[in-house]
């Protein structure tokens, strides 16, 4: 399973991309935002640190619009994924920019049948956000593993990029159901090391060590 990082702040990427957990990076308006950068020149930046997809989203509403925005963020360096939502226009803005070579994103899936036009479309990668389903009391999982079965029943390529992970239970789920990339913040890929019996187990360890009066050092 890839891991994407979901952020964009440079910092957190470096940490986790020096010990081997940064596939790609996913970033969003938001995380644009949040991160208080400039969209070309942080992501740049990202593009310089991590080798794989870095995906960058489109903000025009029409197909013509994303596709020179698109073309413009593919500018910034040869693993740009150009970011584009779900809907029939970035369904058309999809089509072209991965006709042109791109790697394209589509985002804000939230059915199995969006996702499935997605991959009639060429796209890369599909985004199925899980914590958003969750949030309505739908079960977001259940969204992956359809996705999962209908793109195996035909073969398409297009990867299922399980996106929206909040915890990480979302995490060990989705690489269950066989998701082919996760992206999740920097805090819940680090809490996927976390266990109260790994903290337990060290303290005893630490405890009976001390006693010994031994040192390795
Ligand atoms: O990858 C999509 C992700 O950024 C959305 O996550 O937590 O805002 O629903 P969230």
């Amino acid at each position: 399973m890839k891991f994407f990082v979901d952020t964009a702040e440079v910092d957190a990427i470096k940490e986790l991309n020096e010990l081997g957990m940064v596939d790609g990076v996913t970033t969003n308006p938001s995380l644009i935002l949040k991160s208080g950068r400039d969209i070309l020149e942080v992501t740049k930046e990202i593009t310089q640190i991590v080798d794989g997809p870095v995906s960058a989203e489109v903000v025009a509403l029409d197909a013509d619009a994303m596709i020179e925005e698109g073309r413009k963020l593919a500018t910034i360096a040869d693993n740009i994924a150009v970011k584009v939502p779900l809907t029939w226009d970035g369904l058309k803005a999809c089509k072209v920019l991965s006709g042109e070579g791109n790697m394209v994103n589509v985002t804000l899936c939230f059915s199995a049948n969006q996702a499935l036009l997605a991959a009639k479309a060429g796209a890369t990668f599909i985004s199925p956000f899980i914590g958003r389903l969750d949030d309505i009391n739908l079960d977001g999982m259940d969204l992956i593993a359809d996705i999962r079965t209908i793109y195996d029943n035909y073969g398409f390529e297009t990867q299922i990029l399980a996106a929206s992970i909040r915890t990480v239970n979302h995490a060990t789920q989705s690489a269950l159901i066989g998701a082919d990339v996760m992206t999740a913040p920097p805090e819940v890929i680090k809490k996927m090391a976390s266990h109260p019996l790994t903290d337990k187990g060290l303290e005893t360890f630490l405890k009976d060590w001390e006693k010994t009066g031994q040192k390795i050092l």
